[in-house]
């Protein structure tokens, strides 16, 4: 950091592109998850009513994946910038890439693979040792244990919490989210108007409504890195 210069806040918001690379599906994409599944039978409290069984092993699949993946140049090059930054990771992805990279904070909008919770007592949250959770796996009061996913049509419970860490952010960075999923893309409408706004992703569109947009059409592989450098040796 420069002398006489406070350190600036970074912003992250990431979704499912910066884990392709790892090997995680993204969710639309053209071999997207959404593309093959359909999310009304699994990722809905519906889903669960009708069928947990299924829901169940939707997420063991995912769960077992995430034990043999590994973070990438992607997840690694964020970890840099707590060197220089006041770092924020407003994650929609549910795999713990991030935490495993090295990234010390880290906020999950959409829940944590591996963990599940009560179905009873929401307060009950449990840290999976293990890819399997079973029909019949209880939490402490004795109520099946589900994902612990937000699923489509549920509340986010971290999005005020991330709405406030949007608004203090001096430099926001977007990657690998096709900004689909409501309310977390809609965090980018908090962010101060002025701020530099960097969207990594192949596909990367800026919003027709935001200004100081750079928009980075590259995998998060290669363009992270790349940026992260950038940003040390300009605002660092
Ligand atoms: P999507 O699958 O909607 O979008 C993935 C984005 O990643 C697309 O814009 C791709 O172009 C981009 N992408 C693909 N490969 C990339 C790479 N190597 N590097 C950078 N970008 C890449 O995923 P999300 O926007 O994360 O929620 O989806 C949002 C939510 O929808 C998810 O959190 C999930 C899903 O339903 C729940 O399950 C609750």
């Amino acid at each position: 950091m420069r002398p006489g210069f406070s350190m600036k806040n970074i912003v992250v918001l990431s979704g499912a592109g910066i884990s392709a690379e790892s090997g995680i599906r993204t969710f639309r994409d053209g071999d997207g998850l959404w593309r093959t599944h359909r999310f009304q039978d699994l990722a809905t409290p519906q889903a669960w009513e009708k069928n947990p069984h299924l829901v169940l092993e939707f997420y063991n699949e995912r769960r077992k994946q995430l034990f043999e993946v590994q973070p990438n140049e992607g997840h690694k090059a964020l970890v840099r910038l707590e060197q220089h930054f006041i770092t924020d990771i407003v994650t929609q992805n549910v795999d713990d890439l991030h935490e495993r990279a090295g990234s010390g904070r880290v906020l999950h909008l959409h829940g944590e693979l591996k963990k599940a919770r009560s179905t009873k007592n929401p307060n009950l949250v449990y840290t999976l040792d293990n890819w399997e959770l079973k029909w019949g796996d209880k939490c402490e009061e004795g109520s099946q244990l589900r994902p612990h996913i937000v699923w489509f049509g549920e509340a986010v419970p971290n999005i005020g919490l991330a709405i406030q860490i949007v608004r203090q952010a001096d430099i926001m960075i977007v990657v690998g989210t096709s900004l689909q999923v409501y309310p977390a893309a809609g965090l980018l409408d908090y962010a101060k108007n002025s701020i530099p706004v960097y969207l990594v992703d192949p596909k990367a569109e800026a919003p027709y409504y935001m200004k100081n947009v750079v928009t980075i059409r590259e995998k998060a592989g290669i363009g992270l890195p790349k940026l992260v450098d950038e940003l040390i040796e300009k605002y660092g």
